[in-house]
């Protein structure tokens, strides 16, 4: 067991990606602090890793609110104790041409993708930096390295996420603390099937000639969580399916 009696909290734990990870780190010994706006979708995550012989509490909250963030973080406190590993991966991805995004629609995707990251690792870095271990870990997307028809808006977001994991992991580098990023290629979610993407044609043109699994993605954050990375501040492993070997 790579996470043994240490404390996860994985935002966005309803659906998709981030169940994945909540499910993998549980399996690996962690205390699941399990994050989602939808209540209902958490409540099923925290259901499997239970049933599972695992450890994990649903917390309803919108992960890019600060008191929701900070009584969230105090609910998962006082039911596993000090919060050691973070997971940024409440995300929203909407698909809209550049001329027609509303300045309320960049507004609320640069609360929820960027500020989101930020306010959390701000309300669990210091317990982390106080134990002399931690590690933050951003979902950020492979559409940050190679763009994005009709998402200036969301690569926007992805794209900042990416300058906040480097200018932090270079300021607590001697901390203990770490800081990396997994962008997904396409991975099969619940938001991927909302989105207006063609799946078959589109795993066709990948390497690997098809979509991604949310467990291929909990496998890459769950060395990033463990000891074994203890030497890994500031990366990206690009999880995609050979999409794109770029070294951002
Ligand atoms: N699926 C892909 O192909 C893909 C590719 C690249 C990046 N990503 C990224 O991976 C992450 C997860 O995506 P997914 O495909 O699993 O999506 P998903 O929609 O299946 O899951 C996202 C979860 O985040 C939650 N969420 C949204 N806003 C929130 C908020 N303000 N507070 C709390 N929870 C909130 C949703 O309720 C949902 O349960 C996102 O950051 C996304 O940008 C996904």
């Amino acid at each position: 067991m790579q996470l043994a009696g240490k404390t996860a909290v994985v935002t966005g734990a309803g659906s998709g990606i981030g169940r994945a990870i909540a499910e993998r780190f549980a399996r690996e010994g962690a205390n699941v602090g399990a994050w989602d706006l939808n209540g209902d979708g958490v409540a099923e995550t925290v259901e499997a890793i239970t049933k599972a012989g695992g450890k994990a509490i649903a917390v309803t909250a919108d992960c890019s609110d600060a008191a929701q963030i900070r009584d969230a973080a105090e609910q998962t406190r006082a039911a596993f104790g000090p919060i050691a590993i973070l997971v940024n991966n409440a995300g929203i991805a909407p698909f809209v041409p550049f001329f027609d995004i509303t300045d309320d629609q960049w507004e609320q995707i640069m609360r929820i993708n960027l500020k989101g990251p930020y306010l959390c690792t701000r309300e669990m870095l210091p317990a982390m930096l106080d134990a002399g271990w931690g590690r933050v870990i951003n979902i950020t997307s492979s559409s940050t390295q190679s763009g994005s028809n009709g998402q200036v808006h969301y690569v926007s977001t992805k794209g900042g996420v990416l300058g906040m994991t480097k200018a932090l992991a270079l300021e607590y580098a001697a901390s203990g603390v770490t800081f990396n990023m997994v962008p997904p290629g396409v991975v099969d979610t619940p938001a991927l099937r909302a989105a207006p993407v063609d799946m078959e044609a589109f795993a066709k043109t990948l390497p690997m000639k098809r979509i991604g699994r949310p467990e291929e993605i909990a496998g890459a954050c769950l060395f990033l969580a463990s000891e074994d990375s203890s030497y890994v501040t500031g990366q990206t492993i690009s999880t995609n399916g050979g999409r794109y070997m770029g070294s951002a």
